[in-house]
Formats: C-alpha cells, sequence, structure tokens
C-alpha cells in the first residue's frame, strides 16, 4: 500500500493526523505538504508537535522560512515556502534539513512542499483539499524508503479509503 485518503471532518481531526503519523515516523523522516491556502497544512504540523512534546505554540513560518523546535523527543523542523519561488528556495539549500549533516536529525515538515524545485528521496506526501461538504480530504502517499506503515492508520481512521 503506497497511498491512502483520509476524510478530516474538522481542524480536530486534522490536528489527530499529525499525532498519529507523529507517533509512528522515524527519526530523519521528511513530511512534504501540499495543499492551497488554509486547506490545514500547519494544523497538521501541530499535531505532529504535539506528539513531540513539544509545548510551544507552533505558528506558520511564512516570513520566517524556517522554525526549529528543539524541546521535544525529536528535533521539528518547520518550513513554509509559500513566498519564495523555486529558484530562490535552491538558495536557501532545503537539502539542509533532509541531509541530517549541518543539523541534528529530527523530523522536517514542508509546507507548499509543491514550490521545491528537488526533493528527498524518501519522504511522506500529504495533499490536502477542501471537501464540497466541509472539512478536508488528505491524500497520504508514502514515496521511496522511508520507514513508515500507512497500516497504522487503518485503526484510528475508519473511513480510510486505501488507493
Ligand atoms: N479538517 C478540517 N476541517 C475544517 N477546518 C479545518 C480542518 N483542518 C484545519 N482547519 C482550519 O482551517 C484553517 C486553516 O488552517 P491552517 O492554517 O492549518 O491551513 P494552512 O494550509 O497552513 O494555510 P496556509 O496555506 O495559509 O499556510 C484553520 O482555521 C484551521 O482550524
Ligand atoms: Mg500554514
Amino acid at each position: 500500500m503506497h497511498s491512502v485518503s483520509i476524510f478530516l471532518p474538522d481542524d480536530r481531526a486534522t490536528r489527530q493526523l499529525g499525532k498519529v503519523l507523529a507517533k509512528s515516523l522515524p527519526k530523519r523522516s521528511v513530511v512534504l505538504l501540499e495543499g492551497d491556502l488554509g486547506t490545514g497544512k500547519t494544523t497538521l504540523v501541530q499535531g505532529i508537535g504535539e506528539s513531540l512534546g513539544i509545548t510551544e505554540t507552533i505558528v506558520s513560518p511564512t516570513f520566517t522560512l524556517i522554525n526549529e523546535y528543539t524541546q521535544g523527543r525529536l528535533p521539528l523542523y518547520h518550513l513554509d515556502l509559500y513566498r519564495l519561488q523555486p529558484a530562490e528556495i535552491e538558495i536557501i539549500y532545503p537539502e539542509t534539513y533532509w541531509e541530517w549533516v549541518e543539523v541534528p536529525p529530527g523530523i522536517t515538515a514542508i509546507e507548499w512542499a509543491q514550490r521545491l524545485p528537488y526533493k528527498p528521496s524518501d519522504y511522506l506526501n500529504i495533499h490536502l483539499t477542501f471537501n464540497l461538504e466541509g472539512g478536508r480530504q488528505a491524500k497520504i502517499e508514502r514515496v521511496g524508503e522511508l520507514d513508515f506503515d500507512l497500516g497504522i492508520l487503518d485503526s484510528e481512521f475508519p473511513n480510510l479509503n486505501l488507493e
């Protein structure tokens, strides 16, 4: 199974998805978040942070580009590429946050990942979209060799669809 789709009726569900994912994501994981303005990318990262034991408030680094949270079980690197064009992103070396040479290994979450000019080899891709009747839809895809079993979402989200 490489991809699943989950209905998220409210922001609590989006946050819960982040929590469940972070419980099982290994150190050195990258989560690429795609989706239009306001689809819930930051909300999901807040759930990841909560699961890692980060008590600081996680806000979108729209202007700072990156926020680092080091007080949890693993460091969390939260990037937001909204304000950048692919050519500008190249200059900031996003690979710093998935090569784990210059920063201690942890979890990297990148909002507006569709703007990346190149991507890591292994990652979890999450595409959030608005649902017509309210809520959001999350399509989650495991790419490359990431050591993560999408099957764990089955018990937490009964309305999960396998693709
Ligand atoms: N499943 C959901 N159903 C309804 N509302 C949701 C859901 N998930 C998150 N929201 C709400 O959507 C709004 C936008 O969420 P959020 O800021 O996380 O989106 P975003 O994708 O990070 O936006 P941006 O593109 O501006 O970074 C918030 O008010 C949040 O509470
Ligand atoms: Mg955001």
